[in-house]
């Protein structure tokens, strides 16, 4: 479906639910986060039929995030509905990687196609100091599980924060070298916790990419790897994999946006900086037909800014691990 601006939207993100069993600095308050009531989050069944809506009008490509979308309990069973429905062509997730080793031969029977995970640090120190716990251990085991299944393309997020990770941008590009990773160093973005804290630690991705020239030889701009996503993507000279940057400020690339946001509370979201939400609950919950549930999902694609404002919203409901990232 296109928007008014003539942006064709088939990506729908779903946030399956806003906990998480880590506490990353700049997403998430120390003490966590009120839980939202059981009641109010979709069922998988409610989630399903979303998708299934959405597919009338156009959508195509499904991303699962969270807060932690793994610690849903019982997840495979929503990728196996969707995974049943023909429309739908690419069926990813993005985790933090704590919970995947376990259950990624599960999710992968069920139909997953690919993964993403967060990974800030290599240093275990370090890694369990900015997600407040995480175990680094777990998302490497994650990582390779993931290789092994050949959940391809696996890509690794990387948030950079000036004074805390920027001296491990070597080690984490030289990753890309090793193994078939597709690493994309993020902009630190000013949302949720880091609204106030971010913009001194922010590093622009052309600096990023300066420093992995100078120490790691050039690198050739390529065609992107299977995803939807905005990152713009490089390979070093006899690499496996690539490393991608999102320059979520210091570039608008909302001309090219594709993409619609379901809460885990069923909010549809135009866009990750719009506070322009519309319930989709209540019309699901009243036994709407699928046909009107696409109005819906139709009138919310209508909304979508032209582009977001260099800065985080404002209000509460804003939370990165709320819209799903
Ligand atoms: P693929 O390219 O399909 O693999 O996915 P993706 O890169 O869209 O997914 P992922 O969940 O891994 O998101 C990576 C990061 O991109 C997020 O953490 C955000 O920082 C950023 N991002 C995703 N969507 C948006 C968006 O709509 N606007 C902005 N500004 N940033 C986004
Ligand atoms: N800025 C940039 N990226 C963020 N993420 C969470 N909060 C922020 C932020 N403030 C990233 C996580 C994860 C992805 C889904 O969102 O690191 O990789
Ligand atoms: Fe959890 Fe992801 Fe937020 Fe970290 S960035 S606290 S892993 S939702």
């Amino acid at each position: 479906m296109k928007d008014k601006y003539s942006r064709e939207i088939d990506y729908l993100r779903i946030s399956v639910t806003d906990r998480c069993n880590l506490r990353c600095i700049y997403c998430m308050p120390e003490k966590g986060i009120d839980t939202v009531p059981h009641k109010d989050v979709l069922s998988f069944e409610e989630i399903a039929r979303v998708v299934q809506a959405s597919a009338l009008v156009g959508v195509k490509k499904i991303r699962l995030t969270g807060g932690e979308p793994l610690i849903r309990k019982g997840i495979s069973l929503l990728i196996s509905k969707i995974k049943l429905m023909p429309e739908i062509d690419d069926l990813a997730l993005t985790t933090n990687g704590t919970n995947f080793a376990e259950q990624a031969e599960k999710l992968k029977h069920a139909g997953l196609k690919r993964v993403n995970f967060s990974l800030d640090s290599l240093q275990k120190d370090r890694f369990q100091y900015i997600t407040r716990g995480g175990n680094l251990n777990k998302v490497l085991e994650a990582i390779e599980a993931a290789l092994l299944l050949d959940l391809k393309p696996v890509k690794i997020n990387t948030v950079l924060i000036r004074g805390f990770n920027d001296d491990e941008i070597i080690q984490i590009a030289n990753l890309s070298i090793e193994k078939p990773l597709h690493i994309r160093f993020i902009e630190l973005m000013p949302i949720g916790t880091s609204q106030a804290w971010a913009s001194g630690r922010f590093i622009p991705a052309q600096e990023v990419k300066d420093i992995i020239e100078i120490n790691l030889g050039r690198l050739e701009k390529i065609q992107k790897p299977k995803g939807n996503g905005p990152a713009h993507y490089y390979r070093l000279n006899g690499a496996s994999g690539t490393i991608g940057f999102i320059p979520a400020i210091s570039e608008h690339f909302c001309r090219n946006c594709n993409r619609l946001r379901l809460t885990s509370t069923g909010g549809l979201r135009p866009c990750l900086y719009s506070e322009d939400e519309i319930d989709i609950r209540t019309a699901l919950r009243g036994g709407a037909s699928l046909k009107e549930l696409s109005e819906i999902i139709v009138s919310s694609v209508q909304n979508k800014p032209i582009r977001h404002s260099a800065t985080g919203p404002g209000d509460d409901r804003s939370m990165m691990y709320q819209i799903g990232g």
